[in-house]
């Protein structure tokens, strides 16, 4: 049975029409810097948690803040060790997680704003390769893996 023609058009324009909508909700900011850390990241970063870099040290903050904001911002957001990608909060976009770094930041000497259209650009990209990254030698791990599967055959 092939699928009707109006159901494929259908599927599509909803495909379209929501991947056009997780694009701008990333993009789109709801809270402020603060109000995202008083929400989501305090539950760590105030103690500091597993190593969390704390709110207000300077010096845990002053080699961070030196990678730079998108790279920061970036490798955050993907996630690294103990620190759970987007702060562990689906709902959290890339512009009110970018604000919640930028917060901590400013709380230890750092001069960083909430990021404009153009920064949130290079933080998706930077994420972007941080990803790819992971992702290769995710897969390099798993076709060893098989190799090993299949030999004890
Ligand atoms: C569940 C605990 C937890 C929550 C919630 C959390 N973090 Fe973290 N975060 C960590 C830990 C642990 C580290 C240290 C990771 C490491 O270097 O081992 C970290 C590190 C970071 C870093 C430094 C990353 C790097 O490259 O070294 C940034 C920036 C950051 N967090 C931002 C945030 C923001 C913004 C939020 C809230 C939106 C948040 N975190 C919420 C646990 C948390």
């Amino acid at each position: 049975m092939s699928i009707p023609h109006s159901f494929r058009f259908f599927a599509l324009a909803f495909f379209v029409a929501q991947s056009a909508h997780a694009q701008s909700s990333l993009l789109q900011a709801r809270s402020s810097g603060e109000q995202v850390y008083k929400t989501v990241c305090v539950a760590c970063h105030e103690t500091g948690v597993a190593n969390a870099p704390k709110y207000g040290d300077r010096a845990a903050w002053a080699p961070l803040i030196a990678e730079g904001q998108n790279v920061l911002t970036a490798h955050a957001w993907v996630g690294v060790r103990g620190m759970p990608a987007r702060g562990g909060s689906a709902e959290l976009s890339l512009a009110d997680f970018s604000r919640g770094v930028a917060y901590m930041a400013q709380a230890a000497g750092g001069n960083w704003k909430d990021p404009d259209a153009k920064l949130l650009r290079d933080i998706a990209n930077e994420a972007d390769k941080r990803l790819t990254g992971s992702i290769k030698e995710q897969q390099s791990m798993q076709r060893e893996l098989r190799r090993i599967v299949k030999a004890a055959k």
